[in-house]
């Protein structure tokens, strides 16, 4: 049984007076239970659009997606928001924590919406997950006084904090020095590792790439698996392409689940 398959998964826009332009083309991919794969790829090779995919917040345009081996467009849309807050946490370049809130705040907020015991205890399960990434000192610190990394800490906290049984991260380290990212690759392998859940990290730096179990190039749309992303050595001019380009906040709000809280898991 796989957690998550693309099969031929094909992503069409028609831009406005312009020919159609194929993002994703054939792509296929199936994510096991506790499986860790990396993705790289120059940027505008669609690497973000095949993360949407991935988390149920883009629909191909030809091709299926299934979860639990349940194909997804037989799910309402309330029901996709659902089970994407209930089972996937996402990891962005960019930290997207609440400025005004204390860092136990924000790691509380996916929880608001859930219901019986774990609403009661949301308090107590926050605390204990931004223990879990080290920071139990900083519980009421507010997001502007931590450092990037202890930030990022803050953000996979609240994107672990309801136990995903797939993470899926874009450019997680992009914003950290070399070795604070190592160590929230570390802490995020960790929780996976206890917690049995899947991985899939796109990232343009090979080391990082290189603790994924399966790798993957995606390259104009199409994807291919690669033995050893090290051996494939990224060139200059790669990796000046691959400059951060701006997340929409929107988005993230609907990685979180959030986009239809109302009613949709009360
Ligand atoms: N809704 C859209 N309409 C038109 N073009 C789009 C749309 N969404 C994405 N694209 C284009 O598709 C290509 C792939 O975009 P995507 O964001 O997936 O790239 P990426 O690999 O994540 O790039 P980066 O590394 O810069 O983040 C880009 O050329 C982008 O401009
Ligand atoms: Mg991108």
């Amino acid at each position: 049984m796989s957690l998550l398959a693309l099969r031929e998964v094909t992503r069409t826009v028609i831009p406005q007076d312009q020919p159609a332009l194929t993002i994703l083309n054939g792509v296929d991919l199936v994510i096991e239970p506790g499986d860790h794969v990396s993705v790289v790829g120059r940027s505008g090779s669609g690497k973000s659009t095949l993360l949407n995919m991935l988390g149920l917040l883009d629909t191909p345009t030809s091709g299926e997606i299934t979860f639990d081996d349940r194909p997804v467009k037989q799910y309402s849309a309330a029901q996709r928001d659902r089970l994407r807050g209930a089972a996937i946490g996402f990891v962005f370049q960019q930290f997207n924590l609440l400025p005004g809130r204390t860092a136990l705040e924000n790691v509380t907020m996916p929880l608001l919406y859930s219901t019986g015991r774990t609403f009661w205890r949301r308090k107590r399960i926050a605390a204990d997950m931004l223990a879990l990434v080290g920071l139990e000192h900083r519980l009421n610190s507010l997001p502007d006084r931590l450092s990037g990394g202890e930030q990022q800490r803050v953000a996979i906290a609240r994107s672990l904090v309801r136990g995903p049984r797939l993470i899926l991260a874009d450019e997680p380290t992009g914003a950290l020095d070399l070795d604070t990212g190592q160590s929230v690759m570390e802490l995020i392998d960790d929780v996976a590792e206890r917690t049995g859940a899947a991985q899939v990290i796109i990232t343009h730096d090979p080391t990082i790439a290189r603790r994924a179990r399966r790798h993957f190039r995606l390259d104009r749309g199409v994807l291919t698996p690669v033995d050893d992303p090290a051996f494939e050595p990224l060139t200059r001019r790669d990796r000046k392409e691959m400059a951060p380009a701006a997340e929409d906040p929107l988005d993230d709000l609907a990685a979180l689940g959030l986009a239809d809280a109302h009613g949709s898991d009360a």
